[in-house]
């Protein structure tokens, strides 16, 4: 891990509440998706994880949701702005794992780490179905992007106002997706449905509230039938088989 003084170039509200923020510097620690950084925000002692939505050799992507005065903190930064972040934190998804059809499942903000996974899927030729829930229709976001990949694209909406009325576990019951591996990223209750629903391999990003971030602490820790492990350290990316829910 690194620790890297970023730049915010751009910080704009993508659906409610919701913020892409796009930084400059030095991002050569962030190796592939499913990694994650911790931001420090002033004034608040406890770093703060965010997933890489999008990165290359001189810019790193996020999309964060203002949940408390740590995001909220951050949707008030103007570009020019500085931002402390540990970067290159966590595993990462295993791209190889999946043979030639790559089903992705993001539930809200747990969409954005599946972005930067659907490139480097794409650029090995494999083909890319991801499936998308949120509330309803004003929370929708990344369709166009996962769509510029080349991925085809389904979304599901609680309320049906947009997409299949529902759970993106609704969308694969009612449409004949092919694939052979899946990536889930998302709320717990979602992960849990879309474990139990979908019939092959397939590792998700877990979500906990963390201390060190970086492995030292243990506050992370989840119970997987190999044992205890840190989602920071050892995750954020578990494979289905080895979860316990
Ligand atoms: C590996 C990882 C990747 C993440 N990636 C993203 C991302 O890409 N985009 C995004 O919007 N959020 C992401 N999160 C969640 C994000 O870290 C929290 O929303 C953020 O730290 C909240 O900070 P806050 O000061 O605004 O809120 P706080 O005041 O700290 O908390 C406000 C509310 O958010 C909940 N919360 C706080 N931290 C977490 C957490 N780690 N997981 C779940 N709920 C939490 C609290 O229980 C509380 O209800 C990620 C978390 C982890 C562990
Ligand atoms: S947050 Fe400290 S070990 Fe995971």
């Amino acid at each position: 891990m690194k620790e890297a003084v970023l730049t915010i170039l751009e910080n704009l509200p993508i659906a409610p509440r919701t913020y892409r923020m796009k930084l400059s510097g030095d991002t050569s620690e962030i190796r592939c998706s499913g990694e994650f950084v911790q931001f420090a925000i002033d004034g608040k002692f406890l770093r703060r994880p965010i997933s890489v939505h999008d990165v290359d050799w001189e810019t790193l992507t996020v999309i964060y949701k203002v949940v408390g005065e740590g995001t909220a903190a951050m949707a008030a930064m103007l570009p020019g702005d500085k931002l402390k972040a540990l970067t290159g934190l966590g595993n990462s998804f295993d791209i190889d794992a999946c043979r030639s059809k790559a089903l992705l499942l993001g539930g809200g903000v747990g969409a954005a780490p599946l972005y930067q996974l659907a490139k480097e899927l794409c650029s090995q030729n494999k083909a890319v179905t991801v499936v998308l829930g949120f509330n309803n229709a004003s929370e929708i976001m990344l369709v166009d992007e996962f769509e510029g990949l080349g991925a085809t694209v389904y979304v599901a909406t609680m309320d049906g106002s947009a997409g299949t009325k529902g759970f993106v576990t609704d969308v694969l019951r009612l449409k004949n997706i092919p694939y052979d591996y899946f990536y889930a990223c998302g709320p717990m209750p979602m992960l849990k449905a879309v474990c139990a629903a979908v019939h092959c391999p397939g590792e998700v990003s877990l979500e906990e509230r963390m201390g060190c971030g970086a492995g030292f602490c243990y506050c992370c820790s989840i119970q997987t039938v190999n044992g205890p492990r840190r989602v920071c350290k050892d995750g954020p990316v578990f494979k289905k088989e080895d979860l316990i829910w």
